[in-house]
C-alpha cells in the first residue's frame, strides 16, 4: 500500500498562521473525499488538535455531519514514539498533515525531513523573511541565506541522497493585507530571488481576514458553507483563495478516484 503524502507546516517563527492554514487544508482535502490524518506536534498550544476537537463538539451539538479528518496530538517525548504514531496513522490515510510549534523543536525537524510537501507560512514582513534570508538595507536585495533556509537545504539534500525523494518546499506568503501594496511588491521580489537560490516555491496563502480568528471556538472552516450563520455571507472570495492555495500545493492525484 502506498504511504500517505506527508504535508508538514513548519516555521520557527510564531504566529504566521501554521495552525490555521493546516486545519483549513486538512478540511479542504477531507471535504473532497481524501482520507486525512493530522498530528499536532505543538504539545503546548495544541491549536490544531483543539480546533478539530471544537469541530467534533459542534457536530454533536448541532447534530450535523461535517468532513472531519482523523486527528491526534503527540504526547510523548521520543522520536521512536512519534515514528510509531506516524506508522499507525499512515495505514488508512492518503494525507498525513503535521502542525508544528513556532520554535526550534526536534520533533518538528524530524517530520520536516520526512515531508513530501513542506509548507512554511510567513507574514509579509522582513522580520519573518530574516529567518530565511537577509536583505541589503538599502535596496532589499538578498545578501545571504539565514539558518532556517540552510537547515531545510541540508534536510532536502540528505533526503534526496537517502531515498531519492525531493521535498517540495513551499513558502507561503500568508496573512496578506490588501492595504500594503508597496511592501508586498518588495517582499515578492525578495522572495522570488531567494526562491531561485534555495529552490523553494513561493505561493500566496490566505489573506488577513477577521473570520479566520472567529472560527476556532466552533471548529468551523470557510468550507462549511451553510453552517457559518452571519459569518458566512461575504466570504466567497476567501473560499476561492483557499481553493487556489490547495491547488497551488500541487498535491499528488493518485487519490483522485476518491476525490470528487
Ligand atoms: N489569515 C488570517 N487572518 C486573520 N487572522 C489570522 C489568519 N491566520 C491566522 N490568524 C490569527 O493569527 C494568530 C496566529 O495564527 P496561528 O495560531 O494559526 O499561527 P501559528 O503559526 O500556528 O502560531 P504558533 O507559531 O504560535 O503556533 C491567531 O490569532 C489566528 O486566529
Ligand atoms: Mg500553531
Amino acid at each position: 500500500m502506498a504511504s500517505p503524502h506527508k504535508i508538514v507546516f513548519a516555521n520557527e517563527k510564531g504566529g504566521t498562521g501554521k495552525s490555521t492554514t493546516a486545519v483549513h487544508v486538512a478540511i479542504a482535502l477531507a471535504a473532497r473525499g481524501a482520507r486525512v490524518a493530522c498530528i499536532d506536534l505543538d504539545t503546548r498550544q495544541r491549536t490544531m488538535f483543539r480546533y478539530l476537537e471544537n469541530r467534533v463538539a459542534t457536530m454533536k451539538r448541532r447534530k450535523i455531519d461535517l468532513p472531519i479528518p482523523e486527528f491526534e496530538a503527540f504526547e510523548y517525548d521520543t522520536l521512536a514514539r512519534l515514528g510509531t504514531q506516524i506508522e499507525r496513522l499512515s495505514k488508512d490515510a492518503d494525507f498525513l498533515i503535521f502542525d508544528t510549534p513556532g520554535r526550534d523543536d526536534k520533533f518538528a525537524r524530524f517530520v520536516a525531513t520526512r515531508a513530501n510537501t513542506l509548507v512554511t507560512p510567513m507574514n509579509d514582513s522582513f522580520v519573518d523573511f530574516d529567518l530565511i534570508g537577509q536583505v541589503d538595507p538599502e535596496n532589499f536585495k538578498v545578501k545571504r541565506l539565514s539558518f532556517y533556509a540552510e537547515l531545510i537545504w541540508e534536510a532536502r539534500k540528505a533526503r534526496a541522497k537517502s531515498d531519492g525523494v525531493t521535498i517540495d518546499w513551499v513558502v507561503l506568503r500568508n496573512r496578506l493585507h490588501n492595504m500594503e501594496a508597496r511592501n508586498q511588491l518588495r517582499m515578492a521580489r525578495a522572495i522570488e530571488e531567494l526562491s531561485k537560490r534555495v529552490g523553494f516555491r513561493a505561493l500566496t496563502g490566505l489573506n488577513e481576514r477577521v473570520i479566520y480568528r472567529e472560527l476556532f471556538p466552533s471548529g468551523l472552516t470557510l468550507i462549511d458553507k451553510g453552517y457559518l450563520g452571519q459569518l458566512g455571507t461575504a466570504h466567497v472570495v476567501a473560499r476561492q483563495e483557499l481553493r487556489e492555495l490547495v491547488t497551488g500545493l500541487q498535491l499528488p492525484d493518485r487519490y483522485s478516484e476518491r476525490l470528487v
